[in-house]
């Protein structure tokens, strides 16, 4: 029946811990990824960015002011130094209401300790970001993911910067890829451009508030997984779900899981 279908449907959405539980703790920490495990997110999402010395560290921003007590841009800092950052006490400044003293102190973790604590078949689902920047952003990411033996049939890969999915494309086939897309005016998607993603990637994510039925449903009828970005209130997820969306990238996943449940 319908309702079995509708509830069906529920049942897939990827819940995507958007920087982990990043409503609750400071994105991109290890107690945020954590969290957000525990709040039923099915992946974990991190952001890249990489240091001076050439480590990849989860970091949404290509500088260190916004979520540490550094600043300047990540390119300029070594590994060494960024662990000596406060990457959880902005938080606490921030969201007094959401403060825990626990907080203090965070250290901005690299991929590597993200893939030390959640292991091989964790759901990471890993961004590029700015690649432009960092050349070989994609080469190093693809070493530690092969170094860690990650599961790459749960791996998913995103960037809004097509080149670099194109670039993980050429240089292993078999990881699964999303294309970002960021509109500012009411969203459409052609043919063409349908056609064009579907050469390298499985899915996109658009950002929530500029699509409507038609542009999911066409993404959805082509094949096409939809992640839309970044939604935080029940009834925008029930509105996209409803439209079809097959994933949502929230910073409370504890609220996406109870929408799921249909509470
Ligand atoms: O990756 C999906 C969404 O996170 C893209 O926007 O700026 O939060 O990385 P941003
Ligand atoms: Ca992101």
């Amino acid at each position: 029946s319908s309702v079995v279908d509708a509830k069906e449907k529920h049942k897939d959405i990827l819940n995507v811990a958007h920087r982990g539980a990043s409503g609750y703790a400071p994105e991109h920490t290890i107690t945020s990824y954590k969290m957000g495990e525990k709040m039923h997110g099915d992946y974990i999402e991190v952001d890249l960015q990489m240091t001076k010395d050439g480590e990849l560290i989860a970091m949404h921003d290509e500088t260190l002011d916004r979520t540490t007590n550094g600043t300047g841009q990540v390119k300029d800092y070594t590994l060494e130094e960024i662990k000596q950052l406060d990457a959880g006490s902005w938080f606490n400044e921030k969201y007094p209401e959401r403060a825990q003293a626990d907080y203090e102190g965070l250290q901005v973790p690299t991929l590597k300790e993200v893939f030390e604590t959640f292991g091989k078949n964790a759901n990471y689902y890993i961004e590029t970001k700015s690649p432009e920047v960092y050349p070989g952003m994609e080469q190093k990411l693809l070493d530690e993911v092969n170094e860690y033996g990650i599961n790459k049939d749960k791996l998913l890969v995103q960037s809004f910067s097509s080149e670099s999915l194109l670039k993980m494309n050429e240089l292993d086939p078999s990881v699964k890829l999303v294309q970002l897309l960021e509109y500012t005016t009411p969203a459409e998607l052609t043919d063409r451009e349908v056609q064009t993603i579907k050469e390298y990637a499985m899915g996109i994510g658009p950002n929530s508030d500029m699509i409507d039925r038609e542009y999911v449903q066409k993404a959805v009828q082509n094949g096409l997984e939809i992640h839309p970005y970044t939604v935080n209130e029940k009834e925008e997820m029930q509105k996209l779900i409803d439209w079809g969306v097959t994933g949502i990238f929230t910073n409370f996943p504890d609220l996406l899981h109870e929408v799921k449940k249909g509470k």
